[in-house]
C-alpha cells in the first residue's frame, strides 16, 4: 500500500505542509511527500492527445509524478486558499489529472484520497474545490482537514499600515502585530487532533480495500 502526499503550496514547512504531515503520522505503509510548487507543471492545454492512451504529452515534470499517481493507493492533497479560490499551483496539478479521466476514468476510479486546505481567513474553500474535482476523477473523498494559516501579510513588513492587507481585514486598523496573533497551527489543537484522526481512518479505509481485495475480509 502506498500514499502519496502532494502539498500544493509555495512556502516550505508551512500550515499546508504541516497538517499533511500530522495526518501522515497516522498512516503506517508506505508513504511519500513531494511539493508542487518546484516542478514545472503547465494546466492542461485541452490538446486531448492523451485521449487514446492516457499519457499527457507536455513535457514538463508531471511526467515524472505520472507513475507515482499510478501507483498510489491513495492520495493526501494539500492546497491554500488564494482570492478565495484553490491556488494555482494544485490547480495545474489537479486539471493535469485529465489525462486519466478517458475512457472511463479507469486509471484513478475508486482511488482514496484525503484533502487538506488552509487559508488566513477562509481555509475551507480550496476543500471544496478539491472534493469536486474529485467527482470528476471518480477518486473516493475519505475526509477533509481545513486549517487556518498566517498570512503573508502578518511578515511582510507593512501588514499593520496596510489597508488592503489581511491583518486590517481580520483586526481593523490600528493592531500592532504580535506574536500571539499570528495564526499558527499549534493553537488549533483540534485541527491537529482532526488530521491524526483522518490519518487513522484512511488507513482503515486502505486495510479494508486490501481485505475486500484479497478476501480477507
Ligand atoms: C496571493 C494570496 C492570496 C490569498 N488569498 C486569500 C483569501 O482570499 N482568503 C484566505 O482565507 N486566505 C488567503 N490567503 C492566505 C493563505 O491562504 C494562507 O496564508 C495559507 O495559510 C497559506 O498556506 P501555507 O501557510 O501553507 O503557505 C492568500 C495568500 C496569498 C499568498
Amino acid at each position: 500500500m502506498k500514499v502519496l502526499a502532494l502539498s500544493g503550496s509555495p512556502r516550505k514547512g508551512k500550515t499546508t505542509d504541516r497538517v499533511i504531515h500530522e495526518i501522515l503520522k497516522e498512516v503506517e505503509c508506505e508513504t511519500e511527500f513531494i511539493r508542487l510548487s518546484p516542478l514545472n507543471i503547465s494546466p492542461c492545454l485541452a490538446c486531448l492527445s492523451c485521449v487514446k492512451d492516457n499519457i499527457c504529452k507536455i513535457q514538463d515534470d508531471m511526467r515524472s509524478l505520472r507513475e507515482k499517481i499510478i501507483e498510489a493507493d491513495a492520495f493526501i492533497i494539500g492546497a491554500p486558499n488564494y482570492f478565495s479560490m484553490l491556488n494555482g499551483i494544485t490547480h495545474n496539478f489537479l486539471e493535469r489529472l485529465c489525462q486519466f479521466r478517458h475512457q472511463s476514468c479507469s486509471l484513478l476510479a475508486g482511488k482514496l484520497a484525503v484533502v487538506v486546505s488552509t487559508g488566513g481567513l477562509q481555509p475551507e474553500i480550496p476543500a471544496r474545490q478539491i472534493e469536486k474535482i474529485f467527482t470528476y476523477y471518480k477518486i473516493d473523498h475519505v475526509g477533509t482537514v481545513s486549517a487556518q494559516g498566517a498570512a503573508s501579510c502578518f511578515t511582510c513588513g507593512y501588514g499593520e499600515n496596510c489597508e488592503a492587507g489581511a491583518v486590517q481585514m481580520m483586526y481593523g486598523a490600528g493592531k500592532r502585530i504580535t506574536e500571539d496573533i499570528i495564526p499558527d497551527l499549534s493553537r488549533q489543537p483540534e485541527k491537529i487532533l482532526a488530521a491524526h484522526d483522518l490519518g487513522k481512518l484512511l488507513m482503515r479505509r486502505l486495510s479494508q480495500k486490501v481485505s475486500n481485495f484479497t478476501g480477507t475480509a
